[in-house]
């Protein structure tokens, strides 16, 4: 059963508590093997299902692991929120807010009648129309440009180079027919102003960059640390961009889910189909979780658990 709440007090128990809680967050959910592996992907579905890592990276820049927290994954929908941290460092909170929106569709993240019930409107960072949105407003001259600073400014959040992993690339670059047809539709909204298809391509490659739970974990606390990666103590986004990226996740992190998510686990937090969460708890600092079965929205199921146990056993849960 998850551990009784701990009533948040502002700050995480001691070094020894939160290291034990995450082996015990682990085991906690490692018994689950419900959910099924993302296949539209299809080099996504041969990867192992009992892959399962969680990390706790805190604020003081203090990093726990516990089972295949090293063990590197795509980030898939993950990217979209470091790189809407980008873009509104770049070109600020109002422009950022007038093109891709805050709001939640209610919509799964790759839906197309979202985009029309909205006139165009891609909504919000987190669903595909609004991430690929989002990727063509990176600053370049360039696709060859932005792509080079979304991966470099991914790298800062994580505090080490980032690789792109060219299987998973190709795989989701000659199945992503529905992507390119987001990004036409958002160009006939005049919602894009980029080479739409160029931009679906940047995206796809920022879904396909390889990262660990544990490296969620410390892409996480460079927003709980206010912009500042607790690890390197590069500061990668101001504090203001740090916040905006994290109450956009609260509405539409997980998609359609969101509301349940934020109900149970109180936290905001960002999913990928291949299996990784972040969620982040402000001032304190976020846990990095992969295991590869997901549920019918695209999330995690041994993910979601373990970042419950952790929001409730460490007194995360903002509310
Ligand atoms: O665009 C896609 O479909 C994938 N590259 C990312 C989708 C994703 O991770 C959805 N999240 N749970």
């Amino acid at each position: 059963p998850p551990a009784p709440h701990r009533i948040s007090t502002g700050s995480l128990p001691g070094w020894d508590e939160v290291d034990r809680l995450v082996i015990e967050a682990h085991a906690y959910a490692k018994a689950s093997t419900d959910g099924e592996i993302a296949t539209y992907i299809p080099r996504l579905a041969a990867v192992d299902p009992e892959l399962f890592g969680v990390s706790v990276a805190e604020v003081d820049g203090a990093v726990h692991t516990a089972g295949d927290a090293e063990v590197a994954f795509s980030i898939q929908s993950i990217s979209k929120a470091f790189v809407y941290a980008l873009v509104i460092e770049r070109l600020g909170h109002e422009a950022v807010r007038e093109r891709v929106g805050v709001n939640n569709t209610g919509l799964p993240f790759n839906s197309v009648v979202a985009i029309e019930l909205n006139n165009g409107h891609p909504m919000n960072p987190m669903v595909n129309a609004g991430a690929i949105a989002t990727t063509a407003l990176v600053p370049a001259a360039s696709a060859e440009e932005r792509w080079a600073a979304i991966q470099d400014g991914l790298s800062a959040f994580a505090g080490r180079r980032l690789e792109l992993d060219g299987e998973v690339y190709t795989s989701e670059a000659d199945t992503n027919q529905r992507n390119r047809a987001i990004g036409t539709l958002l160009q006939a909204y005049g919602r894009i102003d980029a080479d739409p298809l160029a931009a679906v391509d940047v995206y796809t490659r920022q879904c396909s960059l390889l990262v660990t739970a544990a490296d969620l974990a410390v892409m996480g606390a460079t927003l709980a640390d206010g912009g500042v990666n607790p690890v390197t103590g590069q500061r990668v986004v101001s504090a203001s961009v740090a916040r905006d990226t994290l109450a956009v996740l609260a509405s539409t992190g997980l998609y359609e889910r969101s509301g349940e998510w934020l109900f149970e686990i109180g936290l905001p937090g960002k999913s990928g189909v291949a299996g990784g969460i972040v969620t982040v708890s402000p001032g304190k600092g976020a846990i990095g979780v992969f295991s590869p079965r997901l549920d019918p929205a695209g999330n995690s199921v041994r993910g979601q658990l373990a970042t419950r146990f952790l929001s409730q056993a460490l007194g995360l849960d903002v509310f």
